[in-house]
């Protein structure tokens, strides 16, 4: 089956949906796909209009606009999912960590407890392992507390059938065994996924002017690229991002046409890069819906994460509090993925 056809049949909601799984910080819903598809129902907890009017036009679940803060109420799951963001590292110079209650964090931590789901899992931008890895450690730590054990690996898509370089932190907290899915074994180029509309040219398409070209290649020079980073078809494509599909910027996402016009990349181009199957409808003007995307965990990648949580939860071993503080002990933390 080619990598269109996978997208397009294995990628929608399923007829059975159940157990229920509160998304928060929903998005479009990319990471709830990979769970309806899994057979899961979803109800996604979003505060942009326009995602919570895309995942409700494509997935079975709802979504609620509102502004997730601690201590909102949600319905009962066995699942919690989300993307929380992180952005307020410093506020004043001071890093409040935990105590800032405008980041996404505090919210996360206390739907778990007020839940106490018996899976949980988030993703985030790899960078939360590394420059601000105290913020992480102490996400980290009060998860534990909550009496889970917490497992992360550093996971990247391109891994998981999606023809895209995009390297997440996948957490996930439970209190048995659980199996993160394992790599597939061949990588999807992005000519594979643009097969059937390579070098299109509809009407609206954004070509590079000379000025861009010129911005590109100086912008190029300064970050030591040995070669244009146009797309290359026959590897994966690199990590597409709000910034780099809607913005003219010097690394903005682009396709050089076979008359050598460089052009920028489609909606429908990111989505199918991003692993959304044809039939998804982005609602919304054009940077909303290129923001949705780059936003979004590819739901080919979410599929195949939603499949380990529903072994979990077939699974019979459940630990009790003591071993699983020894599974927390601090040097086994780390699960590092090949
Ligand atoms: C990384 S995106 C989530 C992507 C999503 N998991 C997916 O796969 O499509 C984070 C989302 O959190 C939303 N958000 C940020 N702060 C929020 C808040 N306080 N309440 C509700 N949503 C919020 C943003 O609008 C954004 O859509």
């Amino acid at each position: 089956m080619s990598y269109i056809q996978r997208i397009n049949s294995i990628l929608k909601p399923s007829s059975k949906r159940s157990p229920l799984v509160v998304d928060l910080f929903a998005g479009c819903g990319g990471l709830a796909l990979g769970f309806e598809a899994a057979g899961f129902e979803t109800h996604g907890f979003e505060q942009d209009a326009d995602c919570c009017a895309t995942y409700e036009a494509n997935l079975g679940g709802r979504c609620e606009k509102v502004c997730i803060e601690p201590g909102m109420q949600f319905p009962e799951a066995s699942v919690v999912i989300g993307g929380p963001p992180c952005q307020p590292f410093s506020v004043g110079g001071h890093q409040l960590g935990l105590k800032d209650s405008r980041d996404g964090f505090p919210s996360f931590i206390a739907a778990v407890k007020a839940l106490n789901p018996e899976i949980w899992l988030f993703e985030n931008v790899r960078g939360i392992l590394y420059g601000n890895r105290w913020y992480f450690d102490q996400i980290i730590g009060s998860l534990r507390d909550l009496g889970y054990v917490v497992e992360f690996g550093l996971l990247n898509a391109v891994d998981f059938g999606v023809p895209q370089n995009r390297e997440r932190v996948i957490v996930v907290g439970h209190r048995g065994h659980f199996v993160f899915p394992h790599a597939a074994p061949r990588r999807v180029t992005a000519r594979e996924a643009l097969e059937d509309m390579l070098f299109v040219t509809p009407q609206g398409s954004k070509f590079l002017t000379k000025s861009m070209d010129a911005y590109v290649a100086r912008y190029e020079k300064a970050s030591c690229c040995v070669k244009p980073r146009d797309l290359d078809l026959d590897r994966p494509a690199r990590t597409l991002t709000c910034r780099n599909l809607a913005g003219a910027t010097g690394d903005m996402q682009r396709i050089k046409l076979p008359d050598g016009r460089r052009r920028r990349l489609l909606l429908r181009e990111a989505a199918r890069l991003q692993s959304f199957p044809d039939s998804f409808e982005f609602s919304g003007g054009e940077s909303s819906a290129y923001k949705q995307v780059g936003n979004a965990v590819p739901p080919l990648m979410a599929y195949r994460l939603a499949e380990s949580v529903r072994n979990y939860l077939k699974s019979t071993t459940r630990l009790k509090a003591p071993d699983i503080a020894i599974r927390n002990l601090p040097d086994q933390l780390v699960l590092e993925i090949p």
